[in-house]
């Protein structure tokens, strides 16, 4: 609840029911308004295993490994990374990174091994500046705009290793939450579909904000 007393379900209701409206309207008119996923070939998915969750999904990853994570907010994803997976090293990519504040990661930054580092700043541009061929899992979750997604994706793909994968979280084309077109699930296929990638885990997420894990083909 909000503290304005008109803002109840109903309200919410009233202003999703006006929405819907004037959509069909403009859907009606040959407006486009979505922006769906291209459809993947069945051999892009063989062998892809449904999750229950995302921490299922880095329970599977190869402990001992070079991780980025793109897009940190709070750190409190970054200490799943840290603790499931083991990274020799853990780099933390986001244009604000004040707002982290997982006391452990702070910790981990503040300390003597250099196990965590920040890249602050848009995460195209710094990744661009990390080594090629050089990361075991790249996660993605930062500007989830599909312009932005493709950005992450082209900075990202020359820096992971042969073998390394990479993971996307809220592969969905329309966040029910924030009423935004989500960009992720578009550019992802696009990108498994003109690149040498398969689909090897989808993680779910109650509110459909599910992650996947794509893999090189082999
Ligand atoms: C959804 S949050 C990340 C959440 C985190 N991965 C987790 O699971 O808890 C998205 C983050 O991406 C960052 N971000 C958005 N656009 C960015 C960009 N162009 N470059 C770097 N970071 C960006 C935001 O500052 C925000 O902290």
């Amino acid at each position: 609840m909000t503290d304005n007393p008109e803002v109840t379900y109903e309200f919410v209701e009233q202003k999703r029911r006006a929405f819907a409206r004037t959509l069909k309207e403009f859907l009606g008119a040959g407006g486009r308004y979505h922006h769906p996923a291209v459809e993947l070939p069945s051999h892009k998915l063989e062998g892809c295993e449904v999750l229950v969750n995302r921490l299922a999904l880095l329970d599977r990853v190869k402990k001992g490994g070079v991780i980025a994570e793109v897009g940190v907010d709070r750190g409190d994803f970054s200490l799943e990374l840290l603790n499931r997976c083991e990274p020799v090293k853990l780099h933390l990519f986001d244009i604000d990174i004040d707002r982290l504040v997982d006391p452990t990661i702070l910790e981990e930054l503040a300390g003597e091994s250099k196990r965590v580092e920040t890249h602050v700043g848009d995460s195209g541009l710094n990744m661009s500046r990390m080594p090629d061929n050089y990361f075991d899992v790249i996660y993605i979750d930062g500007d989830h705009r599909y312009e932005g997604v493709i950005r992450d994706i082209e900075a990202s793909a020359p820096k992971l290793k042969t073998d390394g994968v990479f993971i996307f979280n809220d592969y969905a084309v329309w966040s029910p939450a924030s009423m935004f077109h989500c960009g992720v699930a578009r550019a992802v296929n696009e990108f498994c579909l003109k690149n040498p990638y398969k689909f090897r885990y989808l993680a779910l997420q109650p509110m459909m904000y599910n992650d996947v894990m794509l893999v090189p083909e082999t």
